[in-house]
């Protein structure tokens, strides 16, 4: 817990964990309408919105996201309950709607099935800007459906998303083809050869992983690793053909779209789950953590889970980082409305008068404030121009008796 002391007999102030975020009433704004724009999108591709818990069994992750992921090895929330049960708060949120697809018997249903949701996540990773502890993604996951075309909508929706919100101009999508498990094999074996040549210099969870999962080294944070990563063997020179084919489909796909990308054949993004086609959207400018969005294929993990086969694809976007590119753009988020009256009472008895007819004008739709707080006139306009409310409405003692007040507008 950390806390500050403020002396003798003052009790101490509790301040919010490191890497957690207080969304303030004025960054709330900028969220709601994140959302709203964002359901317009999700709306017109024709998803669902999907809800799982915040917590689940660890194992979900270790074997979703993958144990030898820096996500699993060295940033979940994993704790036991009461029941010495193993839990973890969700670092993402695939891997929930993969289990919730399977739970509720989906996996045989009508074809494609697409879910959209905005949740919180958790991951125990240094702080910085664009990067928190608990952080907000919109994210969203399409089943049943192996084609490119299937990957060419997703990446679609989310560019079509980030022009909803303003930000398009100023961001680079990357894609790229890390294969499946046809072809996999043979990659993992020459990064094996390159990576062996250079045991030395890797970090001590990279030496694991040469042996357990080589691809994970590529996408080690270890600035030595990744120095080592930028000349390692790339994925697309050992593609097999039907993946080779898919790909070069994908790009035709976004080309005919209009969709503007640089195939990047260092991108391999941090989870496990991915087959063939993975992708990210970068918006330079808002520091380190650029990538705004991130995404691709999935087309075994319902089957790790459990499930049947199933191909999948989806993406995820980091919403404080959508904001911090929207004010890059200079994009205006609407504000809450402001109240239309306010209504001033002098007196007790005004005062109980006022208090009935602001839950009136509120009972009708309008947005009402009055006194209740007991300030004397003055303070009560500089209240109402401070809450931006034009019209004030006073109430003393004769306004009671006529039953009639005038209504003043503070601008004319
Ligand atoms: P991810 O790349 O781990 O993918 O996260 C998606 C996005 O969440 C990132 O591009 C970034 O904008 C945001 N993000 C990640 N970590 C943080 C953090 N610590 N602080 C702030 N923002 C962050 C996934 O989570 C996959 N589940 C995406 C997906 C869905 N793939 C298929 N379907």
């Amino acid at each position: 817990m950390e806390c500050i002391f403020l002396g003798r007999g003052q009790c101490s102030v509790i301040r919010k964990m490191r890497g957690t975020l207080d969304i303030m009433p004025d960054e709330t704004p900028a969220f709601r309408y994140i959302e709203q724009k964002a359901r317009e999108i999700c709306d017109l591709y024709g998803y669902r919105e999907i809800k799982t818990p915040t917590f689940e069994a660890t194992e979900l992750f270790s074997r979703g996201v993958g144990s030898t992921t820096d996500v699993v090895q060295k940033e979940m929330y994993t704790f036991c309950d009461k029941d010495d049960r193993s839990i973890t708060l969700r670092p993402e949120g695939t891997a929930s709607v993969v289990r919730a697809m399977i739970e509720h018997g989906r996996c045989g249903g009508v074809m494609p099935d697409k879910f959209f949701y905005f949740i919180n996540c958790f991951r125990y990773e240094a702080p910085q800007a664009g990067r928190s502890r608990e952080f907000f993604q919109f994210g969203t996951e399409m089943f049943g459906a192996a084609g490119p075309y299937a990957d060419a909508s997703v990446i679609a929706m989310a560019s079509d998303v980030l022009g909803n919100l303003g930000i398009l101009d100023g961001i680079r999508l990357h894609i790229n083809s890390i294969g499946c498990p046809e072809c996999r094999p043979k990659y993992r074996e020459a990064l094996k050869a390159y990576f062996s040549g250079h045991l030395s210099e890797l970090c001590e969870t990279c030496r694991g992983r040469l042996e357990t999962n080589p691809m994970r080294i590529l996408d080690c944070k270890n600035p030595e690793c990744r120095k080592l990563a930028e000349n390692a063997p790339k994925t697309t020179d050992y593609l097999c053909r039907e993946c080779e084919e898919h790909f070069t489909e994908l790009k035709a796909q976004l080309n005919g779209m209009g969709i503007r990308y640089t195939s990047d054949p260092s991108l391999v993004r941090g989870l496990d789950y991915y087959t063939r086609t993975v992708f990210e959207f970068i918006f330079d400018g808002i520091g380190a953590q650029a990538t705004v969005c991130g995404g691709g294929r999935y087309d075994g993990l319902v089957e790790e889970l459990g499930g049947p086969h199933l191909p999948a694809a989806g993406f995820a976007m980091g919403i404080t980082r959508l904001i911090l590119a929207m004010d890059q753009c200079g994009i205006k988020v609407p504000e809450p409305p402001s109240p239309v009256i306010y209504i001033a009472p002098l007196g007790a008895a005004a005062q109980a008068k006022a208090s009935l007819l602001t839950y009136e004008l509120r009972k009708a739709g309008i947005c009402a404030e009055c006194d209740i707080v007991g300030r004397s006139l003055k303070s009560q306009m500089k209240y109402a121009d401070k809450i931006g409310c034009a019209n004030v409405l006073i109430i003393g003692d004769s306004e009671l008796e006529t039953g009639r007040a005038s209504l003043i507008n503070m601008k004319t």
